[in-house]
């Protein structure tokens, strides 16, 4: 099983959506991050996330990043504190805000092993797509509810299980046809015919030849994130739900289908039609409650 240390050393050597912009202008860097985030890739999440509802409220995001999410809720006037498990995101994250002359507050930390406040703090725990790559995800949740005031929410995004992204991708398509992958030239040719990141196919291939036989988890973990993810899991309704139990007034969507993952056929599907499949067998699973009582 991977440790915090192996995850740590992954998000640290290349920090999340860091290089969905090479402009040199370190405004207009993360600028273009954010318009790639919200107009392309993960359009859904200013809905989800609800950034302007939070005026005044002091929120906490565990697992930032470079605080893409983070600017919109201080933007919008909440009260914001970032953590991240590596130092190089939080570099970025500070910088950001800098930037953008927005205040926030952050720290390194593992969530894992303790956030670092006091009990009843936030109003609001956000936290999207993070505690899926831990290896003790009930710790993470535990603080969670630990740092939130009784009446506070919680909004936290994990793979889904139930998903297209799952069943036909991961577990279907992508173990079918990793025969192809073998001959050296594939990564290139499958990569100029699908458009598909050829340096994640060249990994693909690099782990296949030199592991051999690849665990159910290993597999699932270097088909999410990148070849190179040490860890991700995947979430269904009833294993959210056990996850999250000690809160109250838990609900649950899921959101998200990658027309990208599809090639050419994705380019077809109109945006309508992207949507419904999204709320339906899409790949973010998101769950809302709140502490109504407890520690
Ligand atoms: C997929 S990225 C998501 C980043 C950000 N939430 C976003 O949506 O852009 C996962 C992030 O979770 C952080 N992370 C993973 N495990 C963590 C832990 N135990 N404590 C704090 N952060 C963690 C990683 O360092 C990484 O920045």
């Amino acid at each position: 099983m991977p440790t915090v240390d192996d995850v740590r050393t992954f998000w640290n050597s290349g920090p999340c959506q860091s290089t969905l912009s090479s402009a040199e202008d370190r405004r207009r860097y993360f600028q273009e991050i954010s318009e790639k985030r919200y107009g392309l890739r993960e359009w859904h999440v200013p809905t989800v996330a609800k950034f302007g509802s939070f005026r005044g409220k002091e929120v906490l995001e565990v697992g930032c990043g470079i605080a893409t999410d983070g600017l919109e809720f201080a933007k919008n006037g909440a009260v914001y504190t970032g953590v991240d498990l590596t130092a190089h995101s939080i570099e970025l994250a500070k910088e950001r805000f800098e930037l953008f002359g927005v205040p926030g507050r952050f720290e390194v930390a593992n969530a894992e092993a303790g956030l670092p406040f006091p009990d009843r703090s936030f109003d609001h725990v956000y936290s999207f797509g993070v505690i899926h790559h831990s290896p003790a995800p009930y710790k993470i949740v535990r603080e969670v509810h630990r740092v939130l005031r009784e009446g506070g929410t919680f909004n936290v995004m994990l793979y889904n299980r139930s998903s297209i992204n799952y069943y036909v991708e991961i577990m279907f398509l992508r173990k079918l046809f990793r025969g192809l992958l073998y001959p050296g030239f594939m990564p290139r040719l499958i990569s100029a015919v699908t458009g598909f990141d050829r340096w994640k196919l060249e990994g693909h291939r690099k782990i296949m030849k030199e592991k051999g036989k690849i665990s159910k988890q290993e597999w699932i973990s270097m088909n999410t994130d990148g070849p190179f993810c040490p860890l991700a899991d995947v979430y269904n309704r009833k294993e959210a739900a056990e996850l999250f139990k000690d809160f109250q007034n838990v609900r649950q969507e899921v959101w998200e289908f990658n027309v990208e993952h599809w090639s050419f056929l994705g380019r077809a599907i109109p945006k309508a039609v992207a949507y419904r499949i999204g709320r339906r067998w899409g790949w973010h699973r998101m769950i809302y409650g709140e502490k109504l009582s407890g520690r």
